[in-house]
């Protein structure tokens, strides 16, 4: 309908405003050992969020998120499943690196969650899609391990998410390529059924 443009830009611009409150965060510790700050990037009105879990060295010199090695086998295994990063929305549960590619502390997630929280609420996905255990036990608890749940539809608050194996981890261990790669073949064939 008529309304649509407008939405969609307002959608932007509110993403947008966040990226530039990310941009000159200083929230927590990570704010002064980062180069860049990570925001998000992708389509405001994705049907799917890919939520990582921090940025690498390279996502921290660029700004961008998953533009490293796990971000580039992430694509790969993205298009041979019909989707591309157009399709998404990509971020991260902290949006400054951890010194050393280290897990986020606590006070650091908890610090750094009002804007993935706002991102999510902008862009309203179908599915958030969590990548690796950060991201699976953020939403969900500790509890929680990505080799029970993967390519799993798991809901909160009427929102549904699917959490994979991180990619990093098929860097380190080939095998999960394969299981990568056929859970996101799930996630492509839910996104398929609620778009057409
Ligand atoms: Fe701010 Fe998040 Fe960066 Fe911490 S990690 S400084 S809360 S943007
Ligand atoms: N790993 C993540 O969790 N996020 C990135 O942006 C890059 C690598």
């Amino acid at each position: 309908m008529a309304l649509g443009p407008q939405v969609s830009d307002l959608k932007e611009t509110l993403l947008a405003s966040i990226a530039e409150e990310v941009m000159s965060c200083q929230n927590c510790k990570l704010g002064a050992t980062r180069t860049k700050a990570v925001p998000g990037v992708g389509s405001a009105y994705a049907h799917i969020c890919f939520v990582g879990e921090g940025p690498g060295r390279e996502e921290d010199l660029s700004g961008i998120p998953f533009v490293g090695q796990a971000g580039r086998l992430l694509d790969r295994m993205l298009i041979a499943e019909g989707l591309s990063r157009r399709d998404c929305y990509i971020c991260n549960i902290v949006k400054c690196r951890p010194p050393n590619n280290r897990v986020p502390e606590p006070s650091e997630v908890a610090a750094c969650s009002l804007y993935l929280y706002a991102q999510l609420a902008i862009v309203e996905p179908e599915v958030i899609c969590l990548l690796g255990n950060t991201a699976l036990r953020f939403f969900f608890g500790e509890q929680y391990s990505i080799g029970q749940v993967h390519g799993t539809i798991l809901v909160k608050d009427e929102q549904r998410f699917m959490p994979i194996y991180h990619p990093a981890a098929a860097l380190r261990n080939p095998q999960y390529v394969q299981v990568i790669q056929s859970d996101l073949r799930k996630l492509a064939a839910l996104i398929q059924r609620t778009v057409d």
